[in-house]
């Protein structure tokens, strides 16, 4: 019998209920959150004021007057969208001063900018891998790596959490392949901890073999002088194919590639995720300039963000399940199941604060969190509330440190 359009249609708005209802059956349904204002980490939702602690504006670069003046004067003179593909007619003064801009401060030949960082993952392994090459790719690394490596149809190998010796393994194991790359990230992104980067390089090295380092939460912030995680670990740019974001610390849009003029070079001319989409808006790419002179002019927001790091975790490191390794602007409140996550979540709500319950499939099954993240203007205070807030919910529910 010939299907219609009409049923078809009709077959799958049926199926997207019956999909959605699962998911709120399993208690995995999200909705959006609307804000009516933002002011630093202060927003407004459906009329409350609430203290954000799920944004990656780390530095507080977002609501920066010189990134708004950029971005609205560049507006003004050039229009807001840029109007084609960066090859095809849509690489403004801006991009270019942007990307120039990018590899000085990594200290690299040439950069490369993408729309989003999730692009600048898709783009760049999807360009220099194929289905002669191995991937081998940190079991909890982003999403975005993921389809990044799947997409490119490379063989793809998956270690341990940050065990080296595991990434070893498999890259022996790999032998035969034209390119095998490790894949890892700065900071990552639902745990906080870092790469071992020093290790994963060194290894690599030993088995001619490259790492690919996502550094969407590191760059801009670790690092003496910011230069992420590479330059946290004395680990120098070269030896790695390195990978930031526009969107987090830096508090505009995008991603980049920093690297050798060849290696740009090949990108600009093969990642389907640089070339088949609009550019950046040049407004962005304008802030995003603005924003690495106000890093260089003003290095104690770094300074600052660390400062209020340290406090959260010295202020959570003592509370029941609550286990933070090492110093990071991220830390997870590991609690296990999802209705617990949702409800100390809506615990917090309740008490003016958004922290919302991180669940599967963006965390592993039976590692439901929160996953706060601090930045450089956050208040005493308001690391004082969230601190009581969760004391309060998680003496209540767990016994000691590190219990689930
Ligand atoms: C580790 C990591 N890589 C890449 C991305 C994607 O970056 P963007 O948000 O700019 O697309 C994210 C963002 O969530 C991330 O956490």
């Amino acid at each position: 019998m010939p299907i219609t359009v009409a049923s078809a249609r009709e077959r799958l708005l049926a199926e997207c209920l019956d999909e959605v209802g699962a998911l709120k059956e399993a208690g995995r349904y999200r909705r959006l959150r609307c804000l009516e204002a933002v002011d630093g980490p202060v927003v407004r939702i459906e009329g409350r004021e609430l203290v954000c602690w799920c944004a990656n504006d780390y530095l507080g670069l977002s609501t920066h007057p010189a990134l708004a003046q950029a971005a609205a004067e560049t507006a003004a003179a050039w229009g807001v969208g840029a109007r084609a593909s960066r090859l095809l007619g849509g690489t403004s003064q801006w991009h270019v001063r942007l990307e120039e801009s990018l590899a000085a401060w990594c200290g690299a030949e040439a950069a490369l900018s993408y729309a989003s960082g999730y692009l600048a993952n898709l783009g760049t392994l999807g360009a220099l891998l194929s289905s002669q090459d191995a991937v081998i790719v940190d079991r909890l690394a982003h999403a975005s790596l993921f389809d990044a490596a799947r997409g490119s149809r490379a063989r793809l190998r998956v270690f341990r959490h940050n065990d080296a010796s595991h990434a070893a393994e498999l890259l022996s194991r790999a032998r035969g392949f034209r390119r095998r790359v490790i894949v890892t990230e700065g900071v990552f992104s639902m745990e906080g901890d870092r790469a071992p980067l020093e290790e994963l390089v060194t290894i690599a090295e030993a088995h001619d073999a490259l790492v690919y380092l996502d550094d969407a939460h590191g760059a801009f912030v670790l690092g003496e002088s910011g230069r992420g995680a590479p330059e946290a670990a004395g680990v120098s740019m070269d030896r790695v194919l390195y990978m930031g974001a526009m969107g987090k610390a830096l508090g505009c849009q995008g991603g980049f590639v920093a690297g050798p003029a060849p290696l740009i070079d090949l990108l600009r001319n093969r990642a389907r995720a640089f070339i088949y989409t609009t550019a950046l808006a040049v407004p962005v790419a304008a802030a995003a300039v603005a924003a690495l002179t106000v890093l260089r002019d003003e290095p104690d927001r770094r300074a600052r963000l660390w400062s209020r790091a340290r406090a959260l975790r010295r202020r959570l490191g003592a509370l029941p399940a609550v286990s933070l390794p090492e110093p990071s602007h991220i830390l997870p409140i590991v609690v296990g199941q999802v209705s617990l996550a949702r409800e100390l979540a809506e615990r917090l709500w309740s008490r003016g604060i958004w922290a919302p319950a991180i669940r599967p499939p963006t965390v592993s099954e039976r590692t439901a969190r929160l996953r706060l993240s601090v930045t450089a203007l956050h208040t005493d205070a308001q690391i004082d509330q969230l601190a009581r807030a969760l004391e309060e919910f998680l003496s209540a529910h767990f016994k000691t440190s590190g219990d689930r």
